[in-house]
């Protein structure tokens, strides 16, 4: 069943009231201006130009080497193809570790030549004076907490956060730090379902779960993942709602078997 919202154009405040009405909001990753199209007519409501496209745009294994100049290309292309989604960037490594006014620069960098709506920063307490500054300008903020791939080689490896109750706690208290600094909502990556439900009562701010089970407000992918494009990561909560590799291998093999048969182009493909 679809679940259709009259808003012609997402921001902050309407996601805030799907929170508010129970209403589950939706998020895939896009980089370029065809898919972004296609999940905006499809009605996504929020896209998300992730830094994951280090991973699966440029190919690197991390998402560390993709820069702001990067984002910011990527995010010019996809915005051309959005009337109604909410556009958030993602901020790439070392664009606001260094310290707040770098933060707010680079925050402000990306509002300023691109058409999108907001910034997403990894991190939590170490971030929350930044976010402070970067919503006190005006410029919405996503906080992305639990597993943080941009700090991929403090934690050693990408098994799931919040496991144990130390750690746990600390993902509760950054998630209200981050609320308090003025994030307008929280990407909650690889947790344990009831932890992020937990997170997700005690937030008035929107939760947006990557493989933290089913109570988060909203849900994201990463959309080469989720449209089986991805063919060499399985991770268990990654669903494949289409197996497009497998659609584009025997396209282009059946483009190359009718090119060597003369095949194509046929008189009616010719002029
Ligand atoms: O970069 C990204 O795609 C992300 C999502 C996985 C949330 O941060």
């Amino acid at each position: 069943m679809s679940v259709e919202v009259d808003f012609r154009r997402i921001t902050t405040k309407t996601l805030q009231v799907l929170k508010h009405k129970g209403i589950k909001i939706t998020a895939l990753t896009a980089y370029d201006f065809i898919t972004a199209k296609l999940l905006d007519n499809a009605g996504i409501d929020l896209v998300l130009v992730g830094d994951s496209l280090s991973n699966v745009f440029q190919g690197n294994e991390t998402t560390l080497p993709v820069t702001m100049d990067e984002m910011i290309y990527h995010t010019k292309a996809v915005c051309k193809g959005i009337e109604r989604a909410m556009v958030v960037v993602d901020m790439p490594f070392m664009s606001y570790q260094t310290n707040v006014d770098e933060a707010f620069r680079n925050a402000g960098r990306i509002l300023k030549e691109t058409p999108a709506g907001g910034v997403k920063l990894e991190g939590g307490e170490r971030v929350a004076e930044s976010i402070r500054k970067i919503t006190d300008a005006g410029i919405p903020v996503m906080g992305h907490i639990g597993l943080t791939p941009q700090s991929i080689h403090q934690f050693g490896s990408y098994k799931a956060r919040g496991k144990d109750i130390e750690e746990a706690d600390q993902i509760i208290n950054d998630a209200v730090v981050l609320e308090q600094a003025g994030a307008f909502a929280i990407v909650l990556e690889k947790i344990p379902m009831e932890l992020a439900e937990k997170v997700t009562k005690k937030l008035k701010i929107p939760t947006i779960g990557i493989g933290a089970g089913m109570h988060c407000d909203g849900q994201i992918l990463v959309t080469p993942d989720m449209l089986g494009l991805n063919v060499n990561f399985h991770p268990r909560f990654v669903r494949h709602y289409a197996e497009l590799a497998k659609t584009i291998d025997s396209a282009v093999r059946q483009y190359i078997e009718d090119i060597k048969n003369n095949q194509f182009p046929t008189d009616k493909e010719s002029y």
